[in-house]
């Protein structure tokens, strides 16, 4: 007998290139050491904001015997939010539909547990983030992948109408998206809207927008959630933070949401038993001077100008981000994962697309800090000059 269940060993499967690369080491301890680019993963790589210390020591002080009693959402935390979101969406939300969340993770998770039944299913566009058919799959149902393709990355409106099925509860949508970087325009997500108003049972629009503050070139913000009633919007502050140790972030469903009192019953339930995917009370007290603290944007839009300038010339093929932390890169070796053992020889360390659905590319996140990614690029250069001499011998 297995030590433990059947979804989790799904889940484990389908994880694998992920837990293989994590725990095999090669990426781990030598991308941590002072001579290394880690470029992997959207983490800090410069010290943290210091809004964020300032706003958490303001507000640890006890104001009352409840302080730090158990906390759902709070009030002022969701009026926060409700601002924020009028500002970016135009879309004047009801308190009473917004929740504090764990982060996207608890927003996403919560949010899939509240409506899908086993053996609905979940439509993906792949590449995805790592975690949604995880989640999917910890529900019973079923992740329907649907390819969204480089290097244009259009969102594949048609292939997501062919495989709208009777089961079809759900589909999850990220703007900007990781890992392409691409930014939905009004055109494409209108047609999805389209698409989803013609099927003949209610299906939901679950909108990732994790970095919807994360955008390039002077672009706006297009929320999904405009073109499509019956949808949740999921956000996270550990993106414009760079802070994503400290949980918090939201649901929010639009005024226009079909049913929405029962859903708030069923949301509140679900994050309960997600393990409490509340933030904490200090997070959410703090949430009015985070609300007003961001990375800073136009740096990373200027390594982002830096990275693809350089690997451009190189001779590499990039995608260049229209928002988000990442650039693709197509791997000069079909090979993905050699190519980036290739690369960490050199000391620098970039995700493998393999752990993403995306062989034959790999990521390289903008929250390396500047020096590290003045140090990359010779590496970089290097590791494609040995693929091409050893295609020419
Ligand atoms: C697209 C996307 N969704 C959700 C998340 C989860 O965000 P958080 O850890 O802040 O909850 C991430 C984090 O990498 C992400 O990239």
């Amino acid at each position: 007998m297995s030590a433990y269940s059947s979804t989790v060993r799904a889940m484990i499967e389908y994880l694998e290139p992920v837990l293989s690369f994590v725990s095999e080491g090669e990426a781990g301890d030598a991308a941590l050491s002072a001579e290394a680019s880690d470029l992997q993963f959207g983490n800090p790589q410069e010290m943290p904001l210091p809004e964020i210390q300032q706003a958490l020591a303001k507000w640890a002080a006890p104001q009352n015997k409840d302080w730090f009693a158990y906390k759902f959402s709070d009030p002022k935390a969701i009026q926060v939010a409700v601002e924020s979101l009028r500002k970016l969406t135009g879309i004047d939300f009801d308190p009473a539909d917004v929740s504090m969340t764990t982060g996207a993770f608890g927003g996403l998770a919560s949010t899939l547990r509240a409506v899908l039944d086993p053996g609905d299913e979940v439509i993906y566009l792949s590449p995805p983030w790592f975690f949604y058919v995880p989640m999917i799959i910890s529900n019973g149902a079923k992740a329907i992948r649907v390819d969204f393709e480089p290097p244009k990355f259009e969102l594949p409106v048609d292939a997501i109408e062919w495989h709208i099925t009777a089961r079809t509860r759900a589909i999850i949508i990220n703007t900007p998206h990781n890992p392409s970087g691409r930014v939905f325009t009004p055109d494409e997500l209108e047609s999805l809207a389209d698409v989803l108003h013609r099927t003949h049972h209610p299906v939901y629009l679950i909108s990732d927008e994790s970095y919807n503050r994360i955008l390039y070139d002077g672009r706006k913000h297009e929320s999904p959630v405009r073109y499509y009633d019956r949808s949740f919007l999921i956000y996270t502050y550990g993106k414009t933070l760079v802070a994503p140790g400290q949980r918090i972030g939201y649901i929010a469903m639009p005024p226009s949401m079909p049913d929405r009192e029962e859903l708030r019953t069923a949301l509140f339930v679900a994050q309960s038993i997600t393990g409490y995917a509340y933030p904490n009370a200090l997070l959410q007290y703090a949430m009015g001077d985070l609300e007003k603290a961001s990375v800073d944007v136009a740096a990373l839009q200027r390594r982002r100008d830096r990275i693809v300038g350089a690997l451009d010339a190189m001779g590499y093929e990039t995608v260049k981000p229209e928002g988000t932390f990442y650039v693709l890169v197509r791997s000069p070796l079909e090979d993905d994962v050699a190519f980036t053992k290739l690369l960490a020889k050199e000391n620098v360390y970039v995700l493998p697309g393999r752990l993403f659905e995306l062989p034959r590319w790999f990521r390289i996140s903008l929250t390396g800090n500047d020096d590290m990614v003045e140090r990359a690029l010779p590496g970089f250069e290097r590791a494609l000059d040995s693929v091409r001499l050893s295609k020419l011998s």
